[in-house]
């Protein structure tokens, strides 16, 4: 058996946190990614993840219907220590950007979540019209002031959103999340260097290419219908696939898995703060734990870690 290590810890941002650089996405506990998960699984996942040192889960009101990811995550929580996890979750979807229904869907978050604060309450990429909604910024702000929340973000859009991200100290913003990976590197020309002239943290999110970058899929790969990936067309899965190996033959160390390269890859960007993958078993977070073992990462991806 592979020797256990802890995962290694960053400051967020401009924020009082220290969140493990590897997190869980959890947008996959809503049923979208072609299983629906019992909560004896979620708790199994979660609960590997707090051995390995990992702090932070990323959800959404909107991931399943009734918040069904955050009540997953919140039916976990109640056995735990809360202060020993940093949940960061989104509003938007559910009830729009007005924000008396902004405040409602906080309450609900927080009711899902079964605890009466959230660490992180993110934007969830919206419009640059819905970002500007009077009276947004400044009612989250009072609830921050309240102690309901205890940090804001925005999780952009489309991952070249310079409008969104350089308002942020303007609107009370210290952590931008934004899909970020091998593949897709537009950040790296605006974003990030707004991010870190405003000293935010960065989630990066996608950052296995929706699974790809695993390294597990072949050209003909294809998904169940209650799969977000299942509306793919087969040109692009190919075209993606391709590049993939390329990637895999002229960069990944040989004997390294590549998914745990791939989330190393994107740490190493002086930006990124932690990288959030989605998981689906305790075997996939253990992997994605793996990722911020530095002894695994070539010299020239290492970078300081705290
Ligand atoms: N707008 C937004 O704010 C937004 C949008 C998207 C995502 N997110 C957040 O970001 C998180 C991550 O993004 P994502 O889930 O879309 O994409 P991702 O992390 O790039 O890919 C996740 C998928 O990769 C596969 N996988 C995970 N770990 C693996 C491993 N170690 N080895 C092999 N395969 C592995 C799993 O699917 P298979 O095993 O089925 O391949 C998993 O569902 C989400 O869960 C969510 O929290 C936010």
């Amino acid at each position: 058996m592979e020797r256990e290590r802890a995962v290694k810890y960053r400051r967020l941002g401009r924020t009082d946190l220290k969140v493990s650089v590897v997190g869980v996405g959890t947008w996959q506990f809503g049923g979208d990614w072609g299983k629906d998960f019992a909560q004896d699984e979620v708790d199994a996942m979660l609960a590997r993840a707090r051995e390995l040192g990992i702090n932070l889960i990323d959800t959404s009101a909107c991931y399943g219907p009734d918040h069904l990811s955050e009540a997953l995550i919140g039916k976990f929580l109640e056995g735990q220590r809360r202060e020993d996890w940093i949940i960061a979750t989104k509003f938007g979807h559910v009830r729009g950007w007005k924000p008396d229904e902004v405040r409602r869907t906080i309450e609900d978050s927080l009711r899902a979540l079964r605890t009466d604060y959230l660490d992180i309450l993110q934007f969830h990429s919206g419009s640059d019209e819905d970002f500007d909604t009077e009276g947004l910024w400044e009612m989250l702000q009072r609830q921050v002031e309240a102690g309901k929340l205890r940090h804001l973000g925005t999780s952009i859009g489309y991952n070249d959103n310079l409008y969104e991200t350089a308002k942020s100290m303007e609107v009370g913003v210290s952590v931008i999340q934004v899909v970020y990976n091998r593949l897709d590197r537009k950040p790296e020309e605006r974003v990030f260097p707004s991010c870190q002239e405003q000293d935010l943290g960065v989630l990066a999110r996608v950052p296995l290419a929706s699974g790809f970058l695993s390294g597990k899929y072949g050209p003909d790969a294809t998904f169940p219908d209650n799969d977000v990936r299942s509306g793919r067309d087969r040109e692009r899965i190919r075209s993606t696939v391709e590049q993939v190996q390329k990637i895999k033959e002229a960069e990944v160390p040989d004997g390294m898995e590549m998914a745990q390269w791939a989330l190393a890859w994107c740490l190493t960007h002086p930006a990124v703060t932690c990288v959030i993958p989605g998981c689906k078993s305790v075997q996939q977070v253990e992997s994605n734990a793996g990722a911020a073992d530095l002894d695994r990462v070539p010299d020239d991806h290492k970078q300081a870690w705290e």
